[in-house]
């Protein structure tokens, strides 16, 4: 891998913080995207010019659509986008015990957010005809378990959503990866139960995670392929349980 500029959505957290500091030590530039401004100034700091930090909530049609017009110039050319945002929050309860907003926001970001920057960095890649776009699914995409009925459905249409535009993008220089982790420990739990004990005793609970870095060393893994080869799904877990 050449230098390169990676855009990283969900940035200033877990996997895409350190994914950014990853691909910035491996001299690439990377444009470090989230909602929380002073967490991506945080990390400005520490990497430096190589990092450009831009505020974007997936969500937001506005956010999206004017990301790349609010890029400076030389930073518009854009060879990796990892679709990284994403949440659980108010999830691991029962379905009917759940709020319906929560259940809806998760779908929102998940899947309507991923949908949304794909839409926006795509068009780009193909009329250069050369790009990569890494899409964090998860082992839910793939095993629901009882209590993660929205996240699974989010991350089950993540991987359709990878898989068929990997399929349709096959002719073209742009290639698709679907990264799949089980438990990795982040700031994801303390999201979901907006209380940081509740997320250290969910992770201890377990007894057994992934690191952010874990992640990032498949994602570098994905990247680094020939252009003849494409890691369609890569399913990372801790070696203990398969969670
Ligand atoms: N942790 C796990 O066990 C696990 C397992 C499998 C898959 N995953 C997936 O890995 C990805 C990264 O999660 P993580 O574990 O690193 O969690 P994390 O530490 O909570 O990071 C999530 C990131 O997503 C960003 N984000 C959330 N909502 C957003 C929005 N509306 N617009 C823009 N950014 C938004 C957050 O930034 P702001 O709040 O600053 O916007 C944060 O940077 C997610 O897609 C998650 O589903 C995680």
């Amino acid at each position: 891998m050449s230098e390169t500029i990676a855009l990283i959505t969900g940035a200033s957290s877990g996997i895409g913080k350190s994914l950014s500091q990853r691909l910035i030590k491996n001299g690439h530039r990377v444009i470090g995207t989230a909602r929380h401004a002073n967490r991506l100034c945080e990390l400005q700091n520490e990497l430096g010019d190589k990092f450009l930090s831009i505020d974007l909530n997936v969500d937001q049609d506005a956010s999206v659509d004017t990301l790349l017009e609010r890029l400076p110039e030389n930073w518009r050319q854009i060879n990796i986008l990892v679709n990284n945002a994403g949440h659980d929050v108010g999830g691991r309860k029962n379905f009917a015990d759940g709020n319906k907003k929560h259940w809806l926001d998760i779908i929102e970001t998940n899947v309507r957010g991923l949908i949304r920057s794909t839409y926006a960095i795509l068009p780009g890649m193909l009329e250069r005809d050369t790009g990569h776009i890494i899409n964090l699914g998860s082992i839910g995409g793939l095993m629901p378990v009882p209590t993660t009925a929205v996240y699974s459905s989010s991350k089950h249409a993540v991987d359709g959503f990878s898989e068929s535009l990997r399929l349709e993008l096959a002719d073209t220089g742009v290639r698709v990866s679907q990264i799949l982790p089980g438990l990795v420990k982040t700031g994801f739990a303390s999201a979901r139960f907006g209380d940081d004990s509740k997320a250290d005793k969910f992770y201890e609970d377990f007894g057994i995670w992934l690191e952010p870095e874990d992640v990032a060393e498949a994602i570098i893994y994905a990247l680094n392929q020939p252009e003849h080869v494409v890691i369609s799904q890569l399913v990372i877990v801790p070696k203990k349980v398969p969670c």
